[in-house]
């Protein structure tokens, strides 16, 4: 450690709470004053930045875990002016950290997109928000710029909400002026994306990590959480818990430890669904929570054990085949044929699915342009899993002992 580091690492945060170790008791955004007294000035970084979030070992936290030192490295590596976005539109229904951080610590934010812009060079920086979904943080968000300094075009952008419209490529077509919808790969953003220029889209967690490790050094990040996946993430708890909300983990921690510092569940549970809807279901209370045990873009639903989790991971996956950008043929049949396979099951209608859903689950992964499949793959692929009890009850009875409750959110109306 450099004896700057050294120096630095003596204010940085010591517990776990590191992005929220600011967070004011009124709920009101930290102003400008406020979080320079807290984690001081940030000195424009120069292109050393790179290297130092290499050996912080910080991956992104927008669900897919990409290591965000190597991202800059690949825009870095075009040596052309690149533009920097910040993804916050949060499509996903089971989570609002992202939104959490722009409402209460936006400064912590835009200092990250700020650093990265200076580390690359970038001028401009296009904050992404969800038209609806974010409406009260656009306004947070559009007074802290005020309180800013860098000679940046800051701009903010709203996006149509929805579950894809926050896939990388479908935000810089949004951001060009074309239809929200991802575009295959490659080109990848970091090649060409707003404007035809490189692009780093980074995820608004990650951009708050990176102010952090910018000013407290690698070796203070690898401080908390594991050898492979250092540091504190966000985790939006949900579900039946005392205190559901936006909570910051030392990765590896227990589902169960992050339940109790929830107040604990309000109710016995049949399983957690740890990653949102992408993620996967899981029963055992000593889960870890991971980017590579599926912590994805960080959620965790306590499921209470007396509603049906096949009839909710149905109407889940229907919603996401709903939300299917309708351009590959893998994904927009698939995707229905496993929503209603899954609804067949839950409504004990005809025959035993589950092989055909297992089937179809595997023909759609890697098929489309963007890792939507995927990411509902999974999701079915674990539900036949974890509830493969219930399944069983459902054929031979036409129903599990659950009830039919809604617990888990889609965003639409009254669901
Ligand atoms: C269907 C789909 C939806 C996505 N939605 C979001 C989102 O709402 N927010 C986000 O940050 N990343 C989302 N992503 C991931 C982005 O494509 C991209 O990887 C991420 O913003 C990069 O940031 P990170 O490396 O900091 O995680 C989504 C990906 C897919 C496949
Ligand atoms: S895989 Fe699905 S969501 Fe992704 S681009 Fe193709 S149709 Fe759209």
């Amino acid at each position: 450690m450099s004896a700057a580091e050294q120096r630095s690492a003596a204010e940085a945060p010591v517990g776990v709470a590191r992005l929220l170790a600011g967070v004011r008791a009124d709920g009101r955004p930290v102003s400008a004053h406020e979080h320079l007294r807290l984690y001081g000035l940030l000195q424009p970084p120069g292109p050393e930045l790179i290297s130092q979030l290499q050996s912080s070992g910080l991956r992104g936290r927008g669900g897919g875990a990409f290591p965000a030192g190597d991202k800059l490295a690949a825009v870095a590596a075009q040596h052309r002016r690149p533009v920097i976005v910040v993804n916050a539109t949060e499509g996903e229904p089971a989570s609002s950290k992202d939104r959490a951080l722009l409402r209460l610590v936006p400064h912590l934010v835009l200092d990250g997109a700020a650093a990265v812009a200076s580390a690359l060079g970038a001028r401009k920086v296009i904050v992404a928000v969800a038209e609806g979904r974010a409406a009260g943080e656009r306004s947070v968000l559009t007074a802290a710029l005020k309180e800013r300094r860098e000679r940046l075009d800051w701009q903010i952008a709203s996006i149509t909400d929805g579950f894809v419209a926050g896939e990388e490529t479908a935000l810089i077509n949004t951001l060009n002026g074309k239809a929200g919808k991802p575009s295959v790969k490659p080109p990848y953003p970091f090649e060409r994306g707003v404007g035809g220029a490189p692009t780093l889209v980074q995820n608004a967690e990650t951009l708050a990590h990176v102010a952090l490790i910018a000013r407290f050094g690698s070796r203070w990040f690898r401080s908390l959480g594991t050898e492979a996946e250092p540091g504190t993430a966000l985790v939006t708890v949900s579900g039946v818990v005392a205190r559901p909300g936006v909570y910051e983990i030392e990765l590896g921690m227990r589902v169960s430890e992050l339940l109790l510092q929830a107040g604990g569940a309000t109710e016995p549970l049949s399983a957690s669904l740890v990653g949102g809807y992408f993620g996967g279901w899981t029963r055992d209370p000593n889960h870890r929570l991971t980017a590579a045990a599926g912590l994805g873009a960080g959620v965790v639903v306590a499921f209470p054990a007396n509603a049906c989790g096949v009839r909710e991971s149905a109407r889940v996956t229907r919603f996401l085949a709903d939300e299917s950008a309708g351009q590959c043929g893998p994904c927009v049949h698939g995707l229905a044929a496993l929503a209603s396979g899954l609804e067949q099951v839950a409504h004990a209608q005809g025959r035993d699915q589950r092989d055909r859903l297992e089937r179809w689950a595997s023909q759609v992964t890697a098929r489309g342009a963007c890792r939507h499949p995927d990411g509902v793959s999974r999701f079915v692929l674990s539900t036949l899993e974890a509830f493969e009890d219930e399944f069983t009850l459902h054929l031979r009875k036409g129903r599990c002992s659950g009830r039919d409750r809604i617990v888990l959110p889609t965003g639409r109306a009254g669901r």
